[in-house]
């Protein structure tokens, strides 16, 4: 039996701008999503995910998704989270070459399904490092992110960056720009999350703002002018002692550019009254800057401010369904309890993936 767990993100700039190739900056968060795998005798999968729904479900397979019993939970929620565990499972089963190979897996997650904060990607990278390991086939971190990313591609059907996948492998804050990925330097930003108890669905999201952006050149020109945010933050970041708490100048800066790039996500129609609200509250509360984060439509909004105010004034939002510190998690993928103490020997501190 193999463990992994990897840490789900919030974007500080730059979702959807990303893939039209704009950098984006996430920044991994300490929340996880973890993945217990076991080899099996046969080619069987058997999923099981004990915090994806209320109630849990489990189900097995041998021949594709086609065949799978049903289940008495959302069809859509079956098949987000067994999606992306099939398209991981198929990623470690060809890095291993071992095309047959069956697993029992269990996923539990900190991160709420489909509401901004990565939970797929972490599934993944978890997913398949775990796969792998069990195999006794570990990948370094670069060939894992890049793995991962080719898993979300499919699922999501050609829709995805790679911003999610590398960020959840490699943690700490990410610059991803098309197929240029990268740790970079920053300080522990006082991230508060909030998150309206609800989900937004990214393919759709991502076609709307593609057909916006093919429609309309002034659209196009909200997507660059997303990247230009991102790199006035960027170069802000770069200026900051990334081991000194952020000074109030940085955090208005930043914030500052946070409120821009919700405005302009909302002008390419992916924020919603629930999300609007809630950067409004955290806003009036004082927070430096507030925006959704994730593909949006519904779910998380992330918001700067280093005192309690913020979290307060959500906690008394009717939107609000929970809200929460983010701590940045420097570690990205980890493997826990690993059985065959190989992994980390195979891998390097981060990098690049071309
Ligand atoms: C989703 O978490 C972020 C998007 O930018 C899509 C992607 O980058 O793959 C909306």
């Amino acid at each position: 039996m193999t463990v992994s767990s990897a840490p789900g993100k919030v974007y500080l700039f730059g979702e959807h701008a990303v893939v039209y190739g704009e950098p984006a900056v996430p920044c991994a968060i300490e929340r996880r999503a973890t993945v217990t795998v076991e080899a099996r005798e046969d080619d069987h999968i058997r999923v099981e995910a004990q915090d994806l729904s209320l109630d849990g479900f489990t189900v097995e397979y041998a021949d594709g998704t086609d065949h799978r019993p049903d289940v008495d939970v959302p069809a859509g929620l079956v098949d987000a989270a067994v999606g992306y565990v099939d398209a991981a499972v198929e990623q470690a089963r060809e890095a291993a070459g071992a095309p047959s190979a069956g697993f029992d897996i269990t996923v539990e997650s900190e991160i709420p399904l489909g509401a901004g904060l990565g939970s797929s990607a972490a599934v993944v990278v978890a997913g398949i490092d775990a796969a792998t390991r069990e195999l006794g086939e570990p990948l370094d971190r670069t060939e894992l992110a890049d793995r991962a990313y080719r898993a979300e591609y499919d699922v999501q059907e050609g829709q995805a960056s790679r911003a999610d996948t590398f960020c959840s492998t490699m943690g700490g804050a990410v610059r991803v720009e098309g197929d240029d990925c990268r740790r970079i330097d920053a300080p522990n930003l006082p991230f508060v999350v909030g998150f309206d108890g609800g989900a937004g669905d990214t393919g759709e999201l991502v076609a709307g703002v593609r057909q916006l952006r093919d429609e309309y050149d002034f659209a196009a020109d909200t997507v660059e002018n997303i990247g230009d945010i991102v790199r006035a933050g960027e170069s802000r970041l770069a200026a900051a002692d990334p081991s000194a708490d952020p000074d109030e100048e940085l955090l208005a800066e930043l914030g500052r550019l946070m409120d821009f790039d919700h405005g302009l996500l909302e002008a390419l129609g992916v924020s919603s009254r629930t999300l609007d609200n809630m950067v409004w509250a955290a806003r009036e509360a004082g927070a430096h800057g507030a925006k959704l984060t994730g593909a949006g439509g519904g779910g998380c909004i992330v918001a700067l401010d280093e005192t309690p105010e913020t979290s307060t004034a959500l906690r008394y939002t009717a939107e609000c369904h929970d809200v929460f510190r983010a701590e940045l998690d420097r570690e990205g993928v980890r493997a826990e309890g690993a059985t065959d103490g190989a992994a980390s020997d195979k891998r390097g501190t981060g990098g690049e993936v071309t």
